[in-house]
Protein backbone atom coordinates (compact mmCIF):
# COMPACT_ATOMS: atom_id res chain seq x y z
CA UNK A 1 0.00 0.00 0.00
CA UNK A 2 1.03 3.85 -0.23
CA UNK A 3 -0.14 6.88 1.13
CA UNK A 4 -1.29 9.64 -0.87
CA UNK A 5 -3.05 12.96 0.16
CA UNK A 6 -6.50 12.71 0.30
CA UNK A 7 -6.78 15.47 -1.96
CA UNK A 8 -5.26 13.28 -4.60
CA UNK A 9 -8.04 10.50 -4.18
CA UNK A 10 -10.02 10.34 -7.69
CA UNK A 11 -12.38 8.05 -6.89
CA UNK A 12 -15.89 8.72 -7.44
CA UNK A 13 -17.10 9.38 -3.90
CA UNK A 14 -20.97 8.36 -4.94
CA UNK A 15 -19.19 4.82 -6.49
CA UNK A 16 -16.97 4.23 -3.71
CA UNK A 17 -19.84 4.11 -0.45
CA UNK A 18 -23.13 3.66 -3.07
CA UNK A 19 -21.61 0.64 -5.14
CA UNK A 20 -18.21 -0.53 -4.04
CA UNK A 21 -19.35 -0.54 -0.64
CA UNK A 22 -17.20 0.09 2.72
CA UNK A 23 -15.78 -2.27 5.15
CA UNK A 24 -16.03 -0.11 8.57
CA UNK A 25 -13.36 -2.23 10.57
CA UNK A 26 -12.51 -1.31 14.55
CA UNK A 27 -11.03 -2.91 17.34
CA UNK A 28 -11.92 -3.09 20.63
CA UNK A 29 -9.82 -4.86 23.98
CA UNK A 30 -7.67 -6.65 21.41
CA UNK A 31 -10.68 -8.23 19.22
CA UNK A 32 -11.62 -6.73 15.83
CA UNK A 33 -14.96 -6.40 14.14
CA UNK A 34 -16.08 -5.37 10.82
CA UNK A 35 -19.13 -4.78 9.01
CA UNK A 36 -20.24 -3.59 5.47
CA UNK A 37 -21.80 -0.10 4.69
CA UNK A 38 -23.27 1.83 1.54
CA UNK A 39 -24.27 4.42 3.16
CA UNK A 40 -22.21 7.58 4.23
CA UNK A 41 -20.39 10.15 2.57
CA UNK A 42 -16.84 12.01 2.48
CA UNK A 43 -16.03 15.95 1.77
CA UNK A 44 -14.87 18.62 4.37
CA UNK A 45 -15.61 19.35 7.80
CA UNK A 46 -14.21 21.84 10.13
CA UNK A 47 -11.58 22.64 7.68
CA UNK A 48 -10.20 18.42 6.82
CA UNK A 49 -10.83 15.66 4.83
CA UNK A 50 -13.81 14.10 7.25
CA UNK A 51 -16.25 10.98 6.46
CA UNK A 52 -19.22 10.35 7.82
CA UNK A 53 -20.87 7.04 8.40
CA UNK A 54 -24.64 5.79 9.63
CA UNK A 55 -24.33 3.02 12.34
CA UNK A 56 -27.32 1.34 13.54
CA UNK A 57 -27.84 1.05 17.19
CA UNK A 58 -28.28 -3.29 16.86
CA UNK A 59 -24.93 -3.56 14.97
CA UNK A 60 -22.04 -5.46 16.70
CA UNK A 61 -19.19 -3.23 14.90
CA UNK A 62 -21.28 0.21 16.73
CA UNK A 63 -19.87 -1.36 20.48
CA UNK A 64 -16.06 -1.51 17.86
CA UNK A 65 -16.51 2.15 16.83
CA UNK A 66 -17.56 3.54 20.14
CA UNK A 67 -15.30 2.01 22.30
CA UNK A 68 -12.15 3.07 19.83
CA UNK A 69 -10.90 6.67 18.76
CA UNK A 70 -10.11 5.58 15.03
CA UNK A 71 -12.33 3.75 12.39
CA UNK A 72 -11.07 2.24 9.04
CA UNK A 73 -12.84 2.46 5.65
CA UNK A 74 -11.60 -0.22 3.26
CA UNK A 75 -12.81 -0.41 -0.41
CA UNK A 76 -11.47 -3.71 -1.53
CA UNK A 77 -12.09 -4.56 -5.16
CA UNK A 78 -15.17 -6.47 -6.83
CA UNK A 79 -13.72 -9.64 -6.59
CA UNK A 80 -14.54 -9.16 -2.87
CA UNK A 81 -18.36 -8.86 -3.46
CA UNK A 82 -19.03 -12.63 -1.89
CA UNK A 83 -16.75 -11.85 1.32
CA UNK A 84 -18.73 -8.15 1.42
CA UNK A 85 -22.34 -9.68 0.90
CA UNK A 86 -21.05 -12.18 3.92
CA UNK A 87 -19.86 -8.91 6.54
CA UNK A 88 -23.00 -7.26 5.39
CA UNK A 89 -25.39 -9.93 6.54
CA UNK A 90 -23.61 -11.62 9.46
CA UNK A 91 -23.14 -11.03 12.65
CA UNK A 92 -19.88 -10.50 14.67
CA UNK A 93 -21.68 -11.82 17.75
CA UNK A 94 -22.48 -15.14 16.00
CA UNK A 95 -19.51 -15.59 13.61
CA UNK A 96 -15.40 -14.69 13.97
CA UNK A 97 -16.23 -12.10 10.49
CA UNK A 98 -12.45 -12.04 10.08
CA UNK A 99 -11.94 -15.18 9.76
CA UNK A 100 -15.22 -16.68 7.71
CA UNK A 101 -14.43 -13.21 5.45
CA UNK A 102 -11.38 -14.87 4.05
CA UNK A 103 -9.65 -11.27 4.59
CA UNK A 104 -6.25 -10.13 5.65
CA UNK A 105 -6.23 -8.06 8.85
CA UNK A 106 -3.50 -5.53 8.75
CA UNK A 107 -2.86 -2.44 11.10
CA UNK A 108 -1.56 1.12 10.72
CA UNK A 109 -0.36 3.21 13.27
CA UNK A 110 -2.46 0.67 15.64
CA UNK A 111 -5.88 1.10 13.44
CA UNK A 112 -7.14 -2.23 11.88
CA UNK A 113 -7.82 -2.49 7.93
CA UNK A 114 -8.40 -4.90 5.63
CA UNK A 115 -5.07 -5.37 3.01
CA UNK A 116 -7.52 -6.15 0.03
CA UNK A 117 -8.96 -2.73 0.40
CA UNK A 118 -8.04 -0.99 -3.02
CA UNK A 119 -8.88 2.08 -0.82
CA UNK A 120 -8.52 2.22 2.46
CA UNK A 121 -9.23 5.62 5.06
CA UNK A 122 -8.21 5.75 8.58
CA UNK A 123 -10.64 7.85 10.11
CA UNK A 124 -10.35 9.87 13.93
CA UNK A 125 -13.91 10.26 15.21
CA UNK A 126 -14.59 13.82 15.99
CA UNK A 127 -18.17 13.62 16.06
CA UNK A 128 -21.37 11.15 16.67
CA UNK A 129 -24.93 11.62 17.12
CA UNK A 130 -28.03 9.33 17.12
CA UNK A 131 -30.61 10.73 14.42
CA UNK A 132 -33.57 12.46 16.22
CA UNK A 133 -37.52 11.50 15.44
CA UNK A 134 -38.08 15.16 15.16
CA UNK A 135 -35.43 16.17 13.06
CA UNK A 136 -36.59 14.65 10.17
CA UNK A 137 -38.32 16.97 7.71
CA UNK A 138 -39.91 14.40 5.71
CA UNK A 139 -41.60 11.95 7.75
CA UNK A 140 -41.73 9.49 4.87
CA UNK A 141 -37.98 8.86 5.87
CA UNK A 142 -39.00 7.32 9.09
CA UNK A 143 -41.70 5.15 7.27
CA UNK A 144 -39.67 3.74 4.26
CA UNK A 145 -36.61 3.39 6.53
CA UNK A 146 -37.28 3.34 10.25
CA UNK A 147 -40.02 1.04 10.83
CA UNK A 148 -38.59 -0.24 13.60
CA UNK A 149 -37.39 3.21 15.13
CA UNK A 150 -33.58 1.76 14.96
CA UNK A 151 -31.88 5.30 13.60
CA UNK A 152 -28.50 5.61 12.73
CA UNK A 153 -25.73 7.08 14.96
CA UNK A 154 -24.13 9.46 12.29
CA UNK A 155 -20.12 9.83 12.94
CA UNK A 156 -18.14 12.30 11.68
CA UNK A 157 -14.53 10.85 11.59
CA UNK A 158 -11.46 13.25 10.58
CA UNK A 159 -9.47 11.14 7.23
CA UNK A 160 -6.18 11.26 8.75
CA UNK A 161 -4.39 8.58 6.68
CA UNK A 162 -5.26 7.33 3.07
CA UNK A 163 -3.43 4.23 1.72
CA UNK A 164 -4.21 2.89 -2.23
CA UNK A 165 -2.69 -0.19 -3.60
CA UNK A 166 0.45 0.47 -5.76
C1 LIG B 1 -24.55 -3.60 1.00
C2 LIG B 1 -24.78 -3.41 2.46
C3 LIG B 1 -24.71 -2.15 3.00
C4 LIG B 1 -24.93 -1.92 4.37
N1 LIG B 1 -24.82 -0.65 4.87
C5 LIG B 1 -25.02 -0.43 6.20
C6 LIG B 1 -24.86 0.88 6.74
O1 LIG B 1 -24.47 1.85 6.05
N2 LIG B 1 -25.14 1.05 8.07
C7 LIG B 1 -25.54 0.00 8.87
O2 LIG B 1 -25.79 0.22 10.07
N3 LIG B 1 -25.67 -1.25 8.37
C8 LIG B 1 -25.39 -1.49 7.07
N4 LIG B 1 -25.48 -2.77 6.57
C9 LIG B 1 -25.82 -3.89 7.47
C10 LIG B 1 -24.62 -4.48 8.23
O3 LIG B 1 -23.48 -4.59 7.44
C11 LIG B 1 -25.03 -5.87 8.78
O4 LIG B 1 -26.14 -5.77 9.62
C12 LIG B 1 -23.88 -6.63 9.45
O5 LIG B 1 -24.22 -7.99 9.52
C13 LIG B 1 -23.57 -6.09 10.84
O6 LIG B 1 -22.57 -6.88 11.40
P1 LIG B 1 -22.14 -6.77 12.93
O7 LIG B 1 -23.33 -7.13 13.76
O8 LIG B 1 -21.00 -7.75 13.06
O9 LIG B 1 -21.69 -5.36 13.14
C14 LIG B 1 -25.25 -3.01 5.21
C15 LIG B 1 -25.34 -4.30 4.67
C16 LIG B 1 -25.09 -4.51 3.31
C17 LIG B 1 -25.17 -5.91 2.74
Amino acid sequence: MKEISAFELDKNVFEMIGKDWLLVTAEKDGRVNTMTASWGSAGIMWGNPTAFIFIRPQRFTKTFIDNSEFFSLSVPGDEYRKALNYCGTVSGRDEDKIQGSGLTLEHVDGVPYFKEGKIVLICKKLFAQELKEESFLDKSVIDKWYPSKDFHTMYAAEIVKVLIQN
